[in-house]
């Protein structure tokens, strides 16, 4: 007997608040042109004062568990990929636990960068596999704002805030559900995206902190070169785990950290503009909730259907680089 992990719900959640290139212009020295011609974002939203990566994880979690017609009560277990989460401990997944239910429920943060949602799937699948778990929660919800600085143009153009959430449910002889993932770490290029201070290795002091070390710093130039090659592997690896090829694929649901990078995979793979989701014109780079955030806007227009090869594909910190291949439907 085959046992998937299927989606059996999926939310989002966006704060309100916009952050248009225009607004940027009057905080670093940047132009709306530039932005969009060398990133394709137009605008971000950001999240309040008052809410945190697990408020938005849990409003996302909300809105997966009425899309799977499930309760909290149903969990098995909660996943939760952040590089932001409220505290380095205790972790998101228990804070986002507390404030769905009082029923307590496994869980554990994970982190590998913007990939951490790919990362999350792979997990989710092999516990569902295993046996031991039914319903899991999947969770890609980042705050990067909180970690952006914005006094370094570089990098304070490109990122947003957003949760989004999958309930992975257990689900015996089917064709749907999780087929293949593609999963990959290799520390050589740690250095290229970091937070360099806050951790065990430099713990907050003055000199950190006036030297702003507790926020993102980047190598965009060689993140965008290790990006266009990651990027492909990721979808090839991901669907030959498969047995499929490129051809098969009906969607793909990129990471969306710049629209170069995705036209680039476009161009490699000569896809038609139907078969590729990109959002980032309107929410920037949310890390790991990017791709539940495109994956969501698909389905709103109707572009998925039951049946659909549909890659999941993601680069990040670490370096990381991976791909879900799912079959679409329940
Ligand atoms: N506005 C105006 N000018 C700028 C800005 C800005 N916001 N930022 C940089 N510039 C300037 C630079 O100073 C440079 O000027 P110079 O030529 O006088 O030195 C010039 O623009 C070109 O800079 P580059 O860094 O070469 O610009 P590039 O075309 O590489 O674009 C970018 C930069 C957008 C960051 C790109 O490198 C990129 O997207 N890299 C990948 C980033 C990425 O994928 N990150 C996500 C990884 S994981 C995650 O999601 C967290």
């Amino acid at each position: 007997m085959i046992t998937r992990a299927v989606v059996a719900g999926l939310g989002t959640y966006v704060p309100e608040a916009v952050l248009t290139n225009q607004d940027l212009e009057k905080i670093v020295e940047t132009s709306d042109e530039w932005i969009v011609t060398r990133t394709g974002i137009r605008e971000r939203h950001i999240a309040g004062n008052d809410e945190t990566t697990s408020s938005m994880a849990t409003e996302a979690s909300r809105r997966a568990l009425r899309d799977a017609k499930i309760t909290a009560e149903d969990l098995d277990f909660i996943v939760c990929a952040t590089n932001t989460p409220d505290t380095i401990f205790p972790s998101t997944a228990a804070r986002v636990q507390h404030q769905l239910t009082e029923k307590p429920i496994p869980g554990f943060d994970l982190q590998a960068g913007c990939t951490g949602l790919i990362y999350g799937m792979e997990t989710a699948s092999a516990l569902i596999k295993s046996g031991k778990y039914r319903n899991i929660l999947v969770i890609g919800a980042d705050k990067l704002t909180s970690i952006t600085d914005y006094e370094d143009r570089t990098t304070a153009v490109l990122f947003g805030d957003a949760a989004g959430a999958f309930v992975l449910q257990a689900n015996d002889n089917t064709e749907f559900g999780i087929l293949s993932s593609y999963l990959q770490a290799d520390g050589r290029g740690g250095d290229l995206l970091i937070q360099p201070g806050g951790g065990s290795l430099m713990p907050a002091s003055k000199e950190s902190v006036e030297t702003r070390q507790h926020y993102l710093k980047m190598n965009g130039n060689e993140t965008f070169r290790f990006a266009v090659k990651a990027l492909p592997e990721a979808v090839e690896e991901g669907l030959k785990r498969a047995g499929l090829e490129v051809g098969d694929m009906d969607l793909l649901v990129p990471h969306q950290a710049n629209l170069r990078i995705i036209d680039a995979a476009v161009r490699r793979f000569e896809l038609s503009p139907e078969r590729v989701v990109i959002n980032i014109d309107r929410y920037g780079n949310t890390s790991v909730a990017t791709i539940p955030l495109a994956l969501q806007e698909a389905r709103m227009e109707g572009r998925l259907h039951d049946g659909d090869v549909v890659v999941l594909c993601a680069f990040g910190a670490g370096l990381t680089w991976g791909s879900n291949v799912i079959r679409w439907g329940r």
